[in-house]
């Protein structure tokens, strides 16, 4: 059954980071292909008017959204309101039932540090804005597994289940997408996709820029609740999850819920927290700050599948290059047929996913060189892809929220079996230490990994931004 679409987009935190690179960008792609065609209310404190946000709006085109497209643009700011007001005020609320006028179903979005979640909610509920209404909660959702179940009783007081959309932008990625499709649209994968064949997994997101002004809300969060609770965890979900099925929401959220809830919760002897060198320095953040600007981890999954082969994940800032990439290493062949001992295999059996900010999938293979000797070289069979065409992921997120979509969103039970698999580690009692921008961060990390042939660099493949580069449109 169709559910009907919203007939009105709010977002919270109008004048913020989030907005600013990643929002007016998906707001402007999804006017020019018709689904936001209602109005779009911003909300913030920030004293500014109407006025200021349309400028912001096309400032963030101009660098984040490939350009101001002038239709576009301005059918987009003709529909654009703006509310300025104190989350804590009731008034703030009053303002903004008056501005949604006729509508009866309205889109809140709450771009918005989660410290603020509750508070906009309780707003939303008292004022009668919630009346019909769909929310669209930011990650991290909550700061660790009681508040998030405490968040979510506040939503559920609120809004009933089916019209609560926690958001993870991974999830909107072509790349993270065709890890699903890539699995369950072939069928040569299947057979070796589990511990008889795999050796290790790891996943590396590495930036090469810092927190870039974001200083006091990566304060409250920190790597591994910036990215590993959610991002990466979501991409092991899509690695690791039993077939399901169909390619319905349910069925896809309850086969992902099923695989994160049987990851063991993290050792913190296996957790290696860093804080780039500078990042105390940063405005708004404490000069004797304890969080984590990096964090490398080992996983296991208590599964038949998965028992007994490592996934490792690196996130980290200030790291030699921007890229995301997942590695799956295959165990080497039963028995040396063809002697190469001397030889460097590290470069080959393997499946290889390059996430971003490039897209490729490769199978890393060895390939008999020619001459007399059976000696042979890694080499990849590699597909590229042009990213240039790929829907934003917040385009393909926020018009599948405003259309009622729930498939790429996550569950309760799911944001909850994510929190319970770092929680042991998210009270950051385990040291930080601290690491030279440019490198990869504590070599306490690579000890980790050690006996798993350690990490690969995804700067020796497919085309990894350097440092120095450009920051990508990110929070
Ligand atoms: C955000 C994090 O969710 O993801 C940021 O808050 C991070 O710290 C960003 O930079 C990375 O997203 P992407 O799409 O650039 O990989």
């Amino acid at each position: 059954m169709a559910t009907p679409g919203s007939d009105a987009l709010v977002f919270f935190g109008a004048t913020g980071d989030l907005a600013h690179k990643m929002i007016f960008p998906a707001l402007q792609a999804l006017t020019k292909s018709g689904r936001l065609d209602v109005p779009v209310i911003g909300v913030a404190k920030a004293g500014w008017t109407v006025g200021q946000l349309r400028e912001r709006a096309r400032a963030s085109l101009e660098q984040y959204g490939g350009g101001v497209d002038r239709a576009a643009f301005d059918a987009l700011s003709s529909r654009l309101q703006y509310i300025d007001g104190d989350y804590e005020e009731p008034g703030t609320f009053d303002l903004l039932r008056k501005s949604l006028g006729s509508s009866q179903r309205p889109l809140h979005y709450l771009a918005i540090p989660p410290s603020l979640f509750g508070t906009v909610v309780g707003g939303l509920g008292r004022s009668g804005c919630a009346k019909g209404a769909r929310v669209v909660v930011e990650k991290p959702f909550g700061r660790d597994r009681a508040s998030a179940a405490r968040l979510n009783v506040v939503l559920r007081s609120v809004f009933p289940e089916e019209a609560i959309f926690r958001i993870d932008h991974y999830l909107g990625k072509e790349p993270v997408q065709n890890l699903l499709y890539f699995r369950f649209g072939n069928s040569f994968l299947e057979p070796i996709w589990n511990r008889n064949f795999v050796d290790s997994v790891q996943i590396t997101m590495a930036e090469s820029f810092g927190v870039a002004g974001r200083g006091p809300l990566y304060e409250e969060t920190g790597a591994i609740r910036d990215v590993i609770q959610n991002h990466m965890l979501q991409v092991i979900a899509c690695l690791a999850m039993e077939a399901p099925t169909s390619g319905g929401a349910s069925a896809l959220r309850d086969a992902k819920t099923r695989l994160l809830q049987s990851i063991a919760p993290l050792d913190p002897a296996r957790v290696v927290r860093g804080q780039f060198r500078g990042y105390r320095q940063e405005p708004g953040v404490a000069p004797d700050s304890q969080v984590e600007t990096y964090a490398a981890v080992r996983l296991s999954i208590d599964s038949w599948r998965w028992a007994g082969v490592p996934f490792f994940i690196r996130a980290g800032k200030c790291l030699p290059v921007t890229a995301t990439e997942v590695l799956v290493r295959l165990r080497p062949p039963p028995v040396t047929v063809f002697d190469e001992s001397s030889l460097d295999l590290s470069h080959s059996n393997h499946l290889r996913f390059r996430l971003g900010p490039d897209v490729a999938t490769a199978l890393g293979v060895r390939s008999k060189e020619p001459g007399e000797a059976m000696v042979g070289s890694g080499v990849e069979l590699l597909a590229v892809r042009d990213v240039a065409i790929d829907m934003l992921p917040y385009e393909r997120l926020l018009g599948d929220a405003m259309a009622g979509d729930p498939t790429l969103f996550s569950t309760e039970d799911a944001v909850e079996a994510c929190w319970r698999i770092v929680d042991p580690i998210v009270d950051r009692r385990a040291r930080v230490v601290e690491y030279e921008p440019g490198t990869w961060g504590p070599p306490e990390a690579n000890a980790l990994i050690a006996g798993d042939g350690g990490w690969h660099d995804p700067a020796a493949s497919t085309g990894a931004a350097k440092r120095g580069g450009s920051q990508p449109a990110s929070r």
